[in-house]
């Protein structure tokens, strides 16, 4: 049941007190000996470029995973592009992917000249649309992006049944999804192959970072030398410097793997505090009217990496740009000491890389491979375009250090300002917003 307004819940946009006082919400990640003593070490060490700390860190993310190989990587865009090659994608390919994500969801696609192919996510989840990926599949396509967005797995059973029914590669975009669980298993286990991001905000931090995960020997083997200039040692080895095939250079480095492995010491417990946190939050915030709650479904184990919320604009009584209204909510939000934020503005196909069809210059790589008549209308993709428009997430106030304290007080500044939704003037507040 909706509480009632109390008299002192003056929005703290409108000039009253902040629910959530400043101070209170402690930064992401926390630092204790554990990461001093580490990263001091390999500071102190002679080894600063792919060094122990990053063969140990593959081998404990690889174990704490349940993976047989890992590879350490400068980035989680880095672990994707190398999963793609490791699962055979070659120019021209066709590669789905989700319609709402990270740019270098399907960036990764064309780091490859093979042609992502959209496809439109399910609103309750914001995963891709399980149900309408057999009318995406062309003769050309190779593989399918599997990402576990906000820390939600994807329905792994009905994508691995499509893909297998088709002879589709399945690639884990598991960058935001430590520890997520379908059915009990590990996001990154149950596709081909999958990346994870170590990037400053992810529920892992080495700065920034990632790490490729495969079980295949040989696809272990492809991945390793599109990471390391195609050479086939690393730097621990002896190396001949051959290029046996198009090499990067996605190698991670020794500091940020001291970091990473510190981290991971920790992450089990990190991982319980966002579900807490979240439990916190689901439980005090059900039937707050014109709230879109995040969804759990039965057989899913969310990490919480992101608690998105959707704003129903009809329940609120709002019929006008429902981006506008979302943004002045989340401007009362961040004044009530809320971190609130919009992740994406932009659903994939939209951004300016897709609709161009020019990467690389001369229309490549759509240009050569046939593909300028794939088809990026935004209009296509209805519910990917609703839920940019009414989203908005959070992620330090659900992450350790940070209790059930702060979940009560985040909760509390929701119901202030949903329960006085109607007292906001969106132009007012966003004018506001735009001359500071
Ligand atoms: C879903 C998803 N995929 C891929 C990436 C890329 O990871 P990185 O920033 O480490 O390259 C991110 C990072 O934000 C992400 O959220």
């Amino acid at each position: 049941m909706p509480r009632k307004a109390k008299a002192e819940s003056k929005l703290a946009i409108l000039g009253g007190p902040k629910a959530v006082p400043d101070g209170l919400v402690k930064p992401w990640p926390p630092i204790d000996d554990t990461d001093r003593k580490m990263v001091l070490a390999s500071l102190e060490g002679t080894n600063h470029a792919f060094g122990p700390n990053c063969k140990a860190f593959q081998e404990e993310f690889a174990a704490w995973n349940g993976n047989r190989f890992a590879i350490f990587t400068n980035s989680g865009t880095a672990a994707l592009h190398m999963a793609l090659v490791a699962c055979g994608v070659g120019a021209g390919d066709h590669v789905l992917v989700p319609a709402y994500s990270w740019s270098s969801s399907a960036t990764c696609v064309i780091h490859h000249n093979a042609i992502p192919i959209f496809v439109d996510i399910d609103f309750d989840t914001v995963n891709m649309d399980v149900a309408q990926i057999e009318a995406a599949i062309t003769p050309r396509t190779k593989a399918i992006i599997a990402v576990h967005l906000h820390g939600l797995a994807m329905d792994m059973d009905r994508l691995l049944a499509v893909a297998r029914k088709h002879n589709l590669k399945v690639v884990e975009d598991a960058c935001q999804a430590h520890g997520a669980l379908f059915h009990g298993k590990k996001t990154g286990t149950m596709g081909d192959c999958a990346a994870f991001s170590f990037n400053q905000n992810k529920c892992l931090c080495s700065g920034e970072g990632g790490m490729f995960v495969v079980d295949d020997e040989e696809m272990r083997n492809v991945a390793a030398q599109l990471w390391n200039f195609g050479e086939t040692r690393t730097p621990l080895e002896s190396r001949d410097y051959h290029a046996y095939a198009l090499g990067w250079m996605y190698r991670g480095a020794d500091l940020a793997a001291a970091f990473g492995r510190a981290q991971l010491q920790k992450l089990d417990g990190y991982i319980k505090i966002q579900r807490e946190n979240a439990a916190v939050l689901n439980r005090k915030l059900q039937g707050v009217r014109g709230l879109i709650l995040p969804t759990e479904p039965k057989g899913f184990t969310h990490n919480w990496y992101n608690y998105t919320s959707r704003i129903d604009m009809a329940a609120i009584g709002w019929t006008g740009d429902p981006a506008r209204m979302r943004d002045a909510i989340m401007k009362a939000l961040q004044a009530e000491g809320v971190g609130a934020g919009v992740w994406q503005r932009f659903i994939l196909p939209r951004m300016t890389v897709f609709q161009a069809k020019n990467a690389y210059g001369h229309g490549s790589p759509w240009a050569e491979n046939d593909a300028l008549d794939v088809d990026y209308n935004p209009d296509r993709f209805p519910m990917a375009e609703k839920h940019t428009q009414t989203h908005f997430g959070m992620t330090v106030p659900l992450r350790a250090p940070n209790r059930a304290d702060v979940a009560d007080r985040v909760a509390e500044a929701f119901h202030k300002v949903f329960e006085n939704v109607s007292r906001l003037d969106p132009e007012a507040i966003l004018a506001q917003a735009a001359k500071k």
